[in-house]
């Protein structure tokens, strides 16, 4: 049976893959996109989710805009990465129907408490603004939710500092209280994200799967390689956010651990770091612990389920 899956996203180019392999994948009904301000403003990355849902041909998708400030700090974005539109490189369709009215924490309440609990997982591939919202305004949806699956935090190597990933960083107090809520959370951060390279190669045979989407899908990667080349050095794109959604569809693509996740909220130098406690202290089994991490990727298998999703989409 499909897995009911919600995208809480901030497009950006990897969004837009995430967007595009879920739509394109039968183990997963994805019921609405809601969207939060990060990568760019929240008008910008609203317009750009709908406009891949227009690529994708699925205008009916419900797409919800959220939050547009973090809860504490001063918005910040990533436009180094994602350029002027937050997603530059390609032109996308217009979209052609209207956006919907309600916004989205409400419509994540409304439709987590009118779903049978423990049906709906959440994939987050942006700040977690709306996500710490919805929990807040309606402590009951943490007890129903199925699972939240983030792309955000590392164990290791940060990207918007030495220690912090861009998502977490942008609302570090959000994604504190989503960590510290009792609901399943696995993190999937640049530990295994930045084993996503879209090489050449890769980026050939994911046009190659749908020749109606390889211009758009070559013009973002090909968008996403030079910044990425300029900016952090890397010689292809770690292909983040579509990780998290591949995690929900075949978990056997990512290797996971349990073991507790914090964010720090008052260090100096380490602001927004998810510290991730990989001690061993903790029982693969144990259900006090709620908190999982990837620690790995089949990068093969990962880009082939990329592509045969992209293949669907006719
Ligand atoms: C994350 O930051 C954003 O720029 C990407 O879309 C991804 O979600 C990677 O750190
Ligand atoms: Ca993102």
């Amino acid at each position: 049976m499909a897995t009911t899956m919600i995208l809480d996203c901030d497009p950006g180019h990897d969004d837009a893959i995430a967007i595009l392999l879920a739509l394109g994948s039968p183990e997963v009904d994805l019921i609405g996109i809601t969207t939060i301000g990060g990568n760019h403003g929240l008008d910008k990355v609203t317009h750009n989710a709908r406009a891949v849902c227009e690529l994708a041909g699925r205008p009916e998708t419900p797409i919800h805009a959220g939050c547009r400030r973090p809860l504490i700090r001063r918005p910040i974005d990533a436009a180094y990465i994602h350029g002027e539109t937050g997603l530059d490189g390609v032109d996308l369709p217009e979209p052609s129907r209207p956006l919907a009215a309600q916004h989205a924490v409400d419509w994540l309440i409304e439709t987590i408490m009118g779903r049978e609990p423990g049906t709906i997982t959440i994939v987050p591939t942006g700040p977690l603004t709306n996500i710490a919202m919805a929990a807040r305004l309606e402590p009951r949806i943490v007890a129903r939710v199925k699972e939240i699956v983030l792309m955000g935090g590392a164990y290791g190597v940060g990207n918007a500092t030495p220690v912090a990933e861009f998502n977490i960083l942008c609302d570090p107090e959000a994604a504190q209280i989503v960590f510290n809520e009792s609901w399943p959370v696995t993190m999937i951060g640049l530990d295994v994200t930045h084993r996503a390279l879209c090489t050449p190669e890769v980026q050939a045979d994911l046009c190659e799967a749908n020749p109606r989407l390889a211009d758009a899908v070559g013009g973002l990667m090909d968008f996403f390689r030079s910044t990425y080349r300029d900016q952090e050095a890397f010689p292809d794109p770690p292909t983040h956010d579509p990780c998290a959604v591949a995690r929900v569809i075949d978990p056997s693509l990512i290797p996971t651990r349990r073991c507790p996740i914090d964010v720090e909220l008052r260090g100096t130098l380490t602001y927004g770091m998810t510290v991730t406690d990989m001690r061993a202290l903790v029982d693969d089994s144990d259900p006090a612990c709620t908190t999982r991490v990837g620690t790995g990727l089949d990068a093969e298998r990962f880009w082939e389920l990329v592509a045969d999703a992209l293949a669907r989409l006719g």
